[in-house]
């Protein structure tokens, strides 16, 4: 990276769970901030939020002259990003967005830095998108083994946090689990039915053909990501009570066989994954005990598939604010400064 130059960046969404950790972690990574800017809704402007132990004012995305911003993360919502990332491009700053919409364009890189970096600059629109969540923590994972292996066929169920609908959905799953230890009636808000002591088979609005969108980004992304049209995705994507971290139980289906072990030496070596495999008790990642607060994608369950001569199975966590969400744009962000 240049040592030089610092960059003018611009955090929009940054009261939010993920623009909170886009803050956190572009100080963790000393990314070369000459100037922070925090914006947010009407709402919140006039409030504080915290970059390198200071207090930043948060300002009105609405008014904000985005004139002089070098690098924009976008993580207010789709209807925002579509918007104002136009614009902030338009004024000369390269955008890296979180939400959806731009994402399967394709004149719009859709990037895991450690999967597909190179693709960054390409990037027309000065717009680089954000994978969802659930696909950004299997790309590393499948990488290695869709390039030596050949992936045809992915069956994927997962189990998505509640912090991936935002901090509403945190502040839900806490006060239905204390209202119902009270004994007390809970009114579901922001998840179509209760979410403690619970798990909601639905995130995002059902598709036409029955599949809901957050099981379709698993299947639009992938084949983007991984540049190959032809893997097919069967995608289950379940709401569970848990604060941070999803997982992932994969199954895939491979045109050359993969042992567990030689699975287990190509993730070894992988970059942005951690394997913990050991069969016994404890010996696997779960969301609470490894994947929250840190920034690997673990893997662990590696085993071959009993019912199929080409199938292999793996258990997949991360922590979807991290590396889901604010680690990856971070990571964007340091690609577009070393250009
Ligand atoms: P605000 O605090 O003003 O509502 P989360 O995903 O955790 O719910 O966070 C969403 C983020 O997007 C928050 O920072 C929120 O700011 C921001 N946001 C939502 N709507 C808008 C908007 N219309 N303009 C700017 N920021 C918005």
């Amino acid at each position: 990276m240049n040592e030089q130059r610092r960059f003018k960046v611009a955090v929009v969404g940054a009261t939010g769970a993920v623009g909170e950790t886009m803050l956190a972690i572009l100080a963790e990574r000393n990314f070369p901030v000459s100037e922070l800017v925090a914006l947010a809704s009407e709402r919140s402007a006039g409030g504080e939020v915290e970059f390198k132990n200071r207090k930043i004012i948060v300002q009105d995305l609405a008014t904000f002259d985005p004139a002089g911003v070098d690098i924009a993360l976008f993580s207010a919502g789709g209807s925002v990003s579509k918007e104002y990332a136009p614009k902030f491009a338009a004024a000369g700053a390269v955008v890296i967005d979180n939400s959806s919409t731009f994402r399967y364009d394709d004149d719009v890189p859709l990037v895991v830095s450690e999967v597909n970096p190179r693709e960054a600059k390409n990037r027309p629109r000065g717009i680089i998108a954000n994978p969802n969540c659930s696909t950004m923590q299997l790309m590393p994972v499948l990488k290695p083994i869709h390039d030596g292996y050949g992936i045809e066929r992915i069956n994927i169920a997962t189990y998505q946090s509640v912090s991936g609908a935002g901090r509403s959905g945190m502040e839900e799953l806490g006060k239905q689990t204390a209202e119902l230890l009270n004994f007390q009636q809970i009114e579901p808000k922001k998840f179509p039915q209760q979410i403690a002591f619970n798990l909601i088979p639905h995130i995002d609005d059902f598709q036409p053909n029955g599949y809901t969108k957050e099981e379709m980004k698993l299947v639009w992304e992938t084949q983007k990501i991984l540049g190959d049209k032809n893997i097919l995705v069967n995608p289950t994507a379940v709401r569970v009570p848990v604060f941070y971290g999803h997982s992932e139980a994969v199954n895939i289906e491979t045109r050359k066989k993969i042992s567990a072990e030689e699975a287990r030496a190509l993730l070894q070596k992988a970059p942005g994954v951690k394997v913990v495999d050991e069969r016994k008790a404890g010996g696997y990642p779960t969301p609470v005990t490894h994947a929250s607060g840190t920034d690997p994608v673990y893997v662990g369950r590696i085993r071959e598939d009993f019912s199929h001569p080409r199938g292999l199975n793996l258990w997949v966590v991360a922590d979807n604010i991290r590396k889901g969400a604010a680690l990856n744009a971070v990571q964007l962000a340091e690609l577009v400064a070393a250009e």
